[in-house]
């Protein structure tokens, strides 16, 4: 089946990016968010070993295990201020940041979201012989707290060679520039790649700078979009999301897929355990 149109192929060899409104059923984006909403309610939030907060503008969160050793896991990350010495600030709904990275691999309704037919032709149709699914994030974005995610490619942190990773990334709620929309460069993944971010080989991690002027942000463009729509991402376009400034949330939830094909960098910050190896689609 071919699912793009031609103007669609070419936004996507033009743009590095492609908008596929009413992409999943806007029940389905709800019955997700339910889903996780019960996996909050597991959460204790006492265990301050658990306390990591999710930050793109500082490095400690780099350097904890609480992230490095959740490649292969389902774990949960902050906003930041969710801590006043040692406890919550507000109800963990309301602070929480993210979920990641395996939840697709170890979470049976993460699966089936992941793993559609619709997906896997899509991901054919881009190109990839291959497709494993690496990494998913369940991305909260919470109203009036919601960090910024700065500009940024992916294949930056998910390296392989050739570059092969995409980012499909899930409206779950209605995402407006008010409320943390995405924004994009169109045509910027046509610019090299300026830094990769991988392990240090000593517990931490580290930055490979290639090019220390920063990407063209003014010529980004915001990505307002209704629940239901998916982004496809090219690897290397450079993107990023402001704060969320509004009242309301805006959930996401973001799929990595990187061809079997490629090379998965070994000092990839993201790593799996050999019991729980990178599947495809199907399977
Ligand atoms: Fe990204």
């Amino acid at each position: 089946m071919v699912m793009l149109t031609e103007s669609q192929r070419d936004d996507w060899i033009r743009q590095g990016f492609l908008v596929l409104p009413d992409f999943v059923p806007v029940a389905s984006c709800h019955a997700l968010s339910e889903h996780v909403a019960s996996l909050l309610a597991a959460i204790d939030p006492s265990d301050d070993t658990t306390h990591s907060v999710f930050s793109t503008t500082e490095q400690s969160h780099a350097n904890d295990d609480w992230f490095l050793e959740s490649g292969d896991k389902v774990r949960w990350f902050f906003e930041d201020g969710a801590f006043v010495n040692g406890h919550l600030t507000a109800p963990l709904p309301t602070v929480i940041n993210k979920l990641g990275h395996a939840m697709h691999d170890l979470d049976p309704i993460f699966s089936q979201f992941s793993r559609t037919q619709e997906l896997a032709e899509l991901a054919s149709e881009l190109g990839f012989t291959n497709p494993l699914l690496l990494q998913s994030m369940y991305i909260f974005k919470q109203p009036t707290i919601g960090g910024e995610v700065v500009c940024h490619t992916d294949h930056t942190f998910l390296w392989t060679e050739p570059q092969s990773v995409v980012g499909f990334w899930f409206a779950l709620e209605d995402a407006t520039v008010d409320n943390g929309c995405l924004w994009a460069i169109p045509g910027g993944h046509h610019i090299p790649v300026k830094r990769r971010f991988r392990r240090d080989g000593h517990g931490g991690t580290t930055n490979d700078i290639f090019d220390n002027a920063p990407y063209p942000e003014a010529q980004g463009v915001p990505l307002e979009v209704p629940a239901g729509t998916l982004i496809a991402l090219h690897g290397t376009l450079p993107h990023w999301s402001a704060p969320n400034t509004s009242d309301r949330s805006r959930h996401a939830y973001t799929l990595h897929v990187i061809d079997g094909d490629a090379d998965y960098l070994s000092d990839n910050w993201l790593q799996r355990s050999s019991t729980l190896p990178l599947r495809g689609f199907v399977g």
